[in-house]
């Protein structure tokens, strides 16, 4: 919807520094729709090759893998993806996450970041930037987006789910003028819509500047969350290092034996996720990821078993999955709804008013 998007172009330039317009923003059904939609665009287009991040979402290689292209894998290191890996390979087209890679949690250094986005320009290659959780940089400002330094070859892409909720379903593309046609082309092909109530209503938020005022009190309580969760680690487990934890909600956290430790926090129900499926080929690294998104001020002190009994009381009534403990608000339990968290206030997506 118009009111939407244009509320999004605007925000986007103002925090992000995306550089867009009303006609070149698409509204999708989550990251995950909208990934498939512009992998149907470059497929149509003949881009064919399209290379990922070696590790990278699961879900993200299933959708390119569904849609039949030849996936690329591309090393990632402490700067972020190895940017000389991917001009020998030269894809036709490539996803990654610079502001936060996942699950590994670096961000793309600047001279990458540069050296990407001279690829794009110079080869005519498309790069999807997957800026899933840039709102929650917790140590020093967010580096702007990858879109604005070639915005004719970087498609755009950003999400609700880590910002209020996954089940609202809503994402968002900026779109290089040339691939508005052919993503527009395969939404309606594909049939599925956002609601347009929940469109008017994100909107508003946005308008009123109340969707600043939520991102600015999450950011500090999820920071909060985060330090608990570091401080609780180290103590019980001081070999155990998390890693890369200035940005988002998820961590990683470097164990010798991943699925010894899945297994001990399944009994205990709490759902890890490890590295290993992320991995293109044989796992390179041990480690678990979990996440501190989940109800927001949960009335517990430490990251600890603790939280549970507190969460099934304020539980949101369609929860359906296990307890969201310290280590359990999962990346899983990104299904954590905090829409619905209410103590006897009035929550309205996902802020407490
Ligand atoms: C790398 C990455 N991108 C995007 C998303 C958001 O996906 P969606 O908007 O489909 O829920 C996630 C959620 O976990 C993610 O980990």
């Amino acid at each position: 919807m118009e009111p939407l998007r244009a509320a999004l172009v605007d925000y986007l330039a103002r925090t992000r520094g995306v550089l867009g317009s009303v006609d070149r923003a698409v509204i999708c059904c989550g990251a995950s729709h909208a990934l498939a939609l512009v992998v149907d665009a470059l497929v149509a287009g003949g881009r064919r090759r399209i290379a990922m991040e070696d590790p990278c979402l699961p879900r993200h290689r299933e959708i390119l893998a569904g849609r039949g292209v030849e996936i690329v894998p591309v090393p990632v290191d402490a700067e972020g993806l190895r940017v000389d890996a991917l001009v020998a390979a030269d894809p036709d087209a490539l996803l990654v996450t610079p502001t936060h890679q996942y699950p590994m949690g670096v961000a793309l250094s600047p001279p990458r970041r540069a050296a990407l986005a001279a690829w794009a320009r110079e080869r005519d290659r498309v790069v999807v930037e997957d800026d899933y959780d840039a709102e929650f940089r917790h140590e020093h400002q967010p580096f702007g987006a990858l879109q604005p330094l070639a915005p004719d070859h970087v498609v755009y892409l950003g999400t609700l789910s880590k910002t209020l909720a996954p089940g609202l379903r809503l994402a968002w593309l900026v779109l290089p003028e040339r691939l508005v046609g052919p993503v527009i082309a395969a939404k309606r092909a594909g049939g599925a819509e956002n609601s347009v109530l929940d469109q008017l209503a994100f909107a508003e938020l946005i308008r009123s500047m109340r969707y600043d005022r939520h991102l600015r009190r999450q950011r500090a309580a999820f920071r909060r969350r985060r330090d608990r969760f570091v401080a609780a680690i180290e103590a019980a487990s001081p070999a155990s290092a998390v890693t890369r934890i200035s940005t988002g909600l998820h961590f990683v956290v470097g164990v010798p034996d991943e699925a010894a430790v899945l297994a001990a926090a399944g009994a205990l129900g709490l759902k890890l996720h490890g590295l290993g499926p992320c991995w293109h080929g044989a796992p390179r690294s041990q480690g678990s990821s979990s996440g501190s998104a989940g109800p927001p001020r949960p009335p517990s002190t430490a990251p600890s078993a603790r939280w549970w009994p507190h969460w099934y009381r304020y539980k949101p009534a369609n929860w359906t999955g296990t307890a969201p403990g310290s280590a359990a608000n999962l990346v899983a339990t990104g299904k954590v709804c905090p829409i619905t968290f209410d103590r006897g206030r009035t929550c309205r997506l996902g802020v407490c008013e």
